[in-house]
């Protein structure tokens, strides 16, 4: 049987996909890694199945995958140029089934709860989180019920609505919810996996298990992600953690967790040097999934950032729609606002000549830009106009 641990007060406990949060401190549990020798099964091609020995699963259920493979570890050539910059490396995550790195988590979540005979799910969500959710219980035909706030815009939830879930707008407190649900969850048999679950954050794992293998014989110094739970960079720090403990790497990178200006709870405190959060009472900025002003990981994060020796930083609205455009424009990647935090905070460190040429940096780059296009309908490039008969000289004006 899994064993659920807390960092804080050291207890373990039976892993119970409905109780993930320590009675005593109240800060989320994780899973045990165990001690027993792992070994990556390089011969398979799927991901879940070559870190089988580092997940919580006994076998992986292959049709209820939905063909998910490795995401690809891409060099930014034509922006290390520009901004003379070390060697940069984007980890891809929005070529997931629903583009994000969601479904990591959600596929690891799932699989374990039909291993436990589990038919009822859910998450409390409005983005990708909840349109990853629904997609994966529609695959293992699992009733798949959403949660959102009240207040949650339409077109937020239409990504989430096409897989048929059952969906309750929720009037009151996120935080509430967010807890309440797990409460309910438990007497009402609906296994609730939002943000820290412990088997959503193993799902995290994959994602560092392969920029390990990806980038061998090398190691990043840098991994930087964008923080908003807490839940996603807890589970890149974990696997590191767990290559370092098997003895398959030498050092952990440092880790960057990056937080928008206008919503850091975590960041505040890091800098303040506190080991709480402080929850924020407004949350404003461009990047809305990463606005969490009570992230439930962001105790844990902070004491995994002090131990491992990482960081976390802010960028602000104007700094994150500048990195978007850039890595569209110089790269051909076209990610959420929140995932652009990522470069934003790259460009930053490398105007205060924070890092070294000889780095090997990773950005996470968590979701896709077609999930999140600009309410006003901004475009970034011109539209010229022409009509057919005057194409050619069109064309020929521009070319000059
Ligand atoms: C695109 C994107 N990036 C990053 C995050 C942050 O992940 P976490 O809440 O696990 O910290 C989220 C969370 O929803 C997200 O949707
Ligand atoms: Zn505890």
């Amino acid at each position: 049987m899994d064993q659920f641990g807390c960092l804080f007060c050291q207890s373990t406990y039976p892993g119970d996909p409905y109780s993930t949060f320590c009675p005593q401190c109240r800060e989320p549990l994780l899973l045990h890694s165990g001690q027993e020798k792992k070994t990556i099964h390089s011969e398979k091609s799927n991901s879940l199945e070559r870190y089988l020995d580092f997940l919580p699963l006994s076998t992986i259920e292959t049709p209820l995958l939905l063909g998910q493979r490795e995401t690809p570890l891409i060099p930014l050539y034509r922006l290390k140029k520009e901004f003379t910059l070390p060697q940069v490396f984007v980890k891809n995550e929005t070529v997931n089934p629903t583009g994000s790195f969601k479904d990591r988590g959600t596929v690891v979540a799932v699989q374990n709860s039909v291993q436990f005979g589990i038919t009822k799910i859910g998450t409390v969500s409005t983005g990708n989180m909840a349109s990853s959710t629904a997609a994966f219980g529609a695959r293992a035909g699992l009733k798949t019920i959403v949660l959102v706030k009240e207040d949650t815009a339409l077109e937020k939830i239409i990504a989430t609505s096409i897989y048929n879930p059952i969906l309750i707008k929720v009037r009151g407190d996120y935080g509430r919810l967010f807890y309440g649900s797990l409460e309910l969850g438990k007497k009402l048999n609906i296994r609730f996996m939002n943000s820290v679950d412990p088997y959503r954050i193993e799902g995290y794992k994959i994602t560092s298990f392969e920029i390990h293998e990806q980038l061998r014989p090398h190691a990043p110094q840098y991994v930087i992600a964008p923080v908003s739970s807490g839940g996603h960079i807890i589970g890149l720090m974990k696997a590191f953690i767990e290559l370092q403990t098997h003895g398959l790497i030498e050092q952990m990178p440092k880790f960057i967790g990056v937080q928008a200006e206008g919503c850091s709870p975590i960041t505040q405190a890091f800098k303040a040097q506190k080991d709480r959060v402080e929850r924020i009472e407004k949350a404003e900025t461009i990047a809305h999934a990463i606005s969490n002003p009570d992230p439930p990981g962001g105790n844990l994060l902070l004491k995994l950032m002090r131990e491992y020796g990482g960081e976390m930083m802010t960028v602000d609205d104007p700094e994150i729609l500048s990195a978007q455009k850039t890595l569209a424009e110089y790269e051909g990647i076209f990610c959420q606002p929140a995932s652009a935090t990522t470069l934003a905070a790259l460009l930053k460190l490398n105007k205060k000549n924070a890092l070294s040429a000889e780095d090997r940096i990773v950005l996470i780059i968590t979701g896709t830009g077609l999930k999140s296009l600009p309410k006003n309908g901004a475009l970034s490039a011109r539209i010229h106009q022409t009509d057919v008969d005057h194409l050619e000289q069109t064309l020929s004006f521009l070319d000059a």
